[in-house]
């Protein structure tokens, strides 16, 4: 593959189908043409708002030029990632939610499903872990199928103070300390340019370990196109110059104001409509296990993006919709039931592949048994494509509004555009919402109270405050 020939990119083009979300497909229950064109100058202002802001770290939307000015880096980046997989048996992230989700899932996309248990000469580059909680079972878990000196330990933390990814490093420095191990040789940092504990640790090193800049504008979930994924991407071999072309294909696409040639804002504009409506649920149902991670990496996106108390008038709007992630076809065994038959309050977002990385032959046999025998001569590839276009299909025959994203194989390239797709979709509907996309303030007072808790010094009023309210009525207890 060539992914900079615009022949083979137009043929790796990601689509959104969005008919069965029209009342053309659902009658009553869908949305009509009328009310996508009424929405027309609101659309074209939330893109405009978008286009306008491009690039402004003070807006923290810096995530949108990452595509393009990280040439630098990138040559930086290879280097680092062919030293890692030359040195090191393992490769492990520390790092939580916007730091942690992005280097998962794009593992979990372009990477052999059983790729650590793999042998070594199949597998081709460290063994791979994300550790992206403080379970400490999960921790000593880890720790037992490791083998720290033989570790490239990638800390990643925007802030450089999320208790979560400092304890982790707490633990593992001790450990390297205790083998002798000097810590910049087993260990990258990938955080803010001048600010916080990792800089801080860094300093008291005397500036000794290797560090990549999570830049200012960019926040945690809109970051795994700069070094917080593309060094992990790269350490598993995954091609991350094609990953980046694929975002700024994306972007190409999404060049206009124009709902009808602009998938990002079109799939923005239906997720709106539906919210003004009621529908609250917001389902990812990827039909590929490599994209099973996609839906969390999503969920992620979403909710900390749109779940806001207040807009920028200052009104209490209490915004967003609950993401939730589905997996085709598992749950349809599980969920479909509840998507078919239960409240009308969903939208699902199909991601379909036309093209799986393998088909998988269904061998003939029992063909005395005509239930099974039929499977015979099949691909698993014709069945899951089946299944996914059958489930689709149910929903809208029910009413349900659902619309495809469709990739026409998982590689680098496409991943790079659904993401870009996807962060814009996010944008867009934050613009038309007239919230701020970028904040978390609900997290952070989290990350305090957790402070608190713990007894850091300054959070000493707040200990007392949690510790008043969380005084168990004894009477409330069963
Ligand atoms: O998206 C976000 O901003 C958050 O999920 C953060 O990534 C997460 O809280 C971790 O923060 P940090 O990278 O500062 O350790």
């Amino acid at each position: 593959m060539d992914f900079n020939d615009k022949k083979w990119q137009d043929g790796m083009r990601v689509t959104v189908d969005y008919n069965y979300m029209m009342s053309k497909s659902l009658g009553d229950k869908g949305i009509k043409d009328s009310e996508i064109s009424a929405l027309s100058e609101k659309a074209a202002s939330a893109y405009g708002y978008v286009a306008k802001n491009r690039g402004k770290d003070e807006l923290f939307m810096g995530w949108t030029e990452l595509p393009y000015n990280q040439n630098e880096i990138v040559e930086d980046i290879l280097k680092t990632a062919k030293e890692v997989r030359s040195k090191f048996k393992y490769f492990v992230v520390l790092g939580i939610g916007g730091s942690a989700l992005g280097p998962i899932m794009a593992f979990n996309a372009l990477k052999h499903l059983h790729y650590n248990e793999l042998p070594d000469d199949k597998r081709n580059g460290p063994k791979f872990y994300v550790e992206d909680n403080v379970d400490p079972v999960r921790m000593a878990a880890l720790l037992d199928v490791i083998e720290p000196e033989k570790t490239c330990f990638n800390v990643i933390s925007k802030s450089g103070a999320t208790s979560e990814t400092m304890t982790q490093y707490l633990i593992i420095a001790d450990i390297l300390k205790n083998k002798g191990v000097s810590l910049p040789d087993n260990i990258i940092f990938t955080t803010d340019e001048k600010k916080g504990n990792l800089i801080k640790i860094d300093q008291s090193f005397g500036g000794a370990f290797k560090k990549y800049v999570l830049p200012d504008g960019v926040g945690g979930r809109f970051s795994e196109m700069c070094p917080v994924g593309l060094l992990p991407a790269a350490v598993l071999g995954i091609d991350i110059k094609a990953m980046l072309a694929g975002a700024a294909y994306m972007d190409g696409l999404c060049s206009s104001p124009d709902v009808s040639n602009n998938p990002a804002l079109a799939c923005a504009v239906l997720q709106y409509i539906t919210m003004k409506q009621g529908k609250n649920i917001n389902v990812l149902m990827p039909y590929s296990d490599n994209l099973k991670l996609m839906a969390d990496w999503y969920c992620q996106l979403w909710a900390e993006s749109l779940g806001k108390a207040v807009d920028y008038d200052g009104n209490v709007v209490n915004a967003g919709t609950t993401a939730v992630k589905s997996l085709g076809v598992t749950d349809q065994h599980s969920q479909v039931q509840l998507y078919i038959e239960g409240p009308f309050d969903k939208v699902i977002t199909f991601i379909s592949v036309s093209e799986y990385a393998c088909a998988m032959p269904i061998a003939h046999g029992c063909e005395d048994i005509p239930d099974v025998g039929f499977l015979g001569g099949h691909t698993m590839q014709e069945l899951i494509q089946a299944e996914n276009k059958a489930t689709a299909y149910a929903l809208m025959r029910a009413g349900r509004m659902n619309y495809t994203i469709t990739l026409p194989a998982v590689n680098e390239f496409t991943l790079g555009q659904l993401m870009y797709l996807l962060e814009l979709q996010t944008a867009y509907t934050g613009a038309l919402l007239n919230i701020n996309t970028f904040n978390q303030p609900g997290v952070e007072n989290g990350k305090k109270a957790t402070f608190a808790l713990l007894g850091k010094k300054g959070y000493e009023a707040q200990k007392a405050e949690i510790a008043s309210a969380a005084a168990p009525d004894k009477k409330y207890i069963v």
